[in-house]
């Protein structure tokens, strides 16, 4: 018996008068026909796949970058409304034995603030040395005296990203050590190759083309065009533009307010540095000076004769300053502060807060008590915005 299938089926008619050739032609043609359009087909189903792909990808990357933002700022891309200060008086530098250590201090400072997103660090004078200004002469990180002045360049130069610290930090002799210190790694000290949709930067001395903006640069392979004309060696906050031209010789941005990466991009920027000449009411002072129009709407002294943190609550605020002491404590800053009738600094604050009861040392120095304190208050910050993820 056969069993190839082909015999028992009727031959076409054309086959029966013999002409088998054109209808094996048609037969043939059909199937390349049927060959093609499959081919196709799986062409187009391949495609759809691609692009399904392609498209699961981006979702997927976008996410991961997102994530990726908020764990590493400690922030999230929703932008963040309010501001946290800290205040502590130079004279802590002077506790410190060596230049090397004053040095150490001064980094163990800008890394605990950073740590937890301060925006503004103010250095008071608690012995009247009478500083307003980080410009002038500076006579090198020595042993004792000049403290304020010192932690505010030390500060000043540690915020600042690699890329541009040889230009707004010539060498100088109190920064001798400042080299040394563990990097601040946040999220404004880009590395070069690395994608931001912010970068600060430094305006260049070329001469901008007729009716071009300014060129900066922001640490990266290429320079940035910015929108305006602005004075060289300014140093700018720049928003690059989401698409760039990849053949172009320049990237282009625009100049934006430096709060505004954490405001509208949800990103830690760094801090900014103030010096005060005393701790309450004089012209000059922490509190009189504050950089933001409606001043400090909570504020926090901090004792180990505080009442618990554990009891406290904050309430909602747009500028929150927390005052930490020297050697003495923060009564000693007040006892400096001639203007000021006040003994107990628990009167001149919204809250005066042990942030470690219980503590296992007779002193917390004020480089510890800068960590402990604002551990303790990150829960109580995020409990006052339950509505705000960018707390968190
Ligand atoms: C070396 S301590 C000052 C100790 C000083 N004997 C005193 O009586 O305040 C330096 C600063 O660290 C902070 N500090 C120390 N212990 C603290 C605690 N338990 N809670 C909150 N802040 C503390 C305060 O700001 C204090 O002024």
């Amino acid at each position: 018996m056969s069993t190839n299938s082909a015999e028992k089926r009727p031959k076409p008619a054309s086959s029966q008068f013999g002409d088998q050739i054109p209808w094996k032609k048609r037969k043939a043609e059909l199937k390349e026909k049927q060959k093609q359009w499959k081919k196709a087909k799986i062409i187009k189903q391949l495609e759809k796949q691609k692009r399904q792909e392609t498209a699961e990808r981006a979702e997927q990357e976008e996410s991961q970058s997102k994530k990726g933002s908020r764990k590493r700022t400690g922030t999230c891309f929703s932008g963040r409304a309010f501001t946290v200060s800290v205040a502590l008086p130079g004279s802590v530098l002077d506790n410190a034995q060596s230049p090397e250590l004053r040095t150490y201090l001064a980094g163990q400072i800008a890394r605990a603030c950073v740590v937890f997103n301060v925006d503004e660090i103010v250095v008071f004078d608690e012995q009247g040395e009478d500083v307003k200004s980080v410009e002038g002469e500076f006579k090198g990180v020595g042993k004792k005296g000049h403290a304020c002045i010192q932690l505010a360049r030390i500060l000043q130069y540690m915020e600042c990203p690699q890329y541009l610290r040889k230009w707004f930090f010539p060498v100088h002799k109190d920064l001798q050590y400042a080299g040394l210190l563990n990097p601040l790694d946040s999220p404004h000290h880009m590395r070069i190759d690395e994608e931001s949709e912010y970068r600060e930067g430094r305006v260049l001395n070329k001469p901008p083309k007729q009716g071009k903006g300014s060129l900066v640069n922001c640490g990266m392979r290429k320079d940035v065009r910015i929108d305006k004309q602005l004075q060289p060696d300014l140093r700018v906050t720049v928003k690059l533009s989401k698409t760039q031209n990849q053949e172009s010789r320049l990237y282009k941005g625009v100049v934006v307010a430096p709060h505004v990466p954490r405001t509208e991009g949800g990103l830690y920027w760094g801090y900014t540095v103030r010096l005060a000449s005393c701790l309450s009411i004089d012209a000059g002072s922490v509190f009189t000076e504050s950089p933001f129009k409606e001043g400090y709407d909570l504020t926090v002294g901090t004792s180990e004769r505080g009442s618990s943190v554990d009891q406290a609550t904050l309430s909602p605020f747009k500028h929150l300053l927390v005052v930490f002491g020297g050697l003495q404590g923060l009564e000693a800053s007040l006892d400096a502060d001639q203007n000021l009738d006040v003994t107990d600094p628990s009167d001149l604050f919204d809250l005066y807060l042990n942030t470690c009861p219980d503590q296992g040392s007779r002193t917390i120095r004020t480089e510890e008590a800068i960590l402990i304190s604002m551990a303790a208050l990150r829960q109580k910050i995020t409990a006052a915005f339950p509505d705000d993820s960018s707390s968190s």
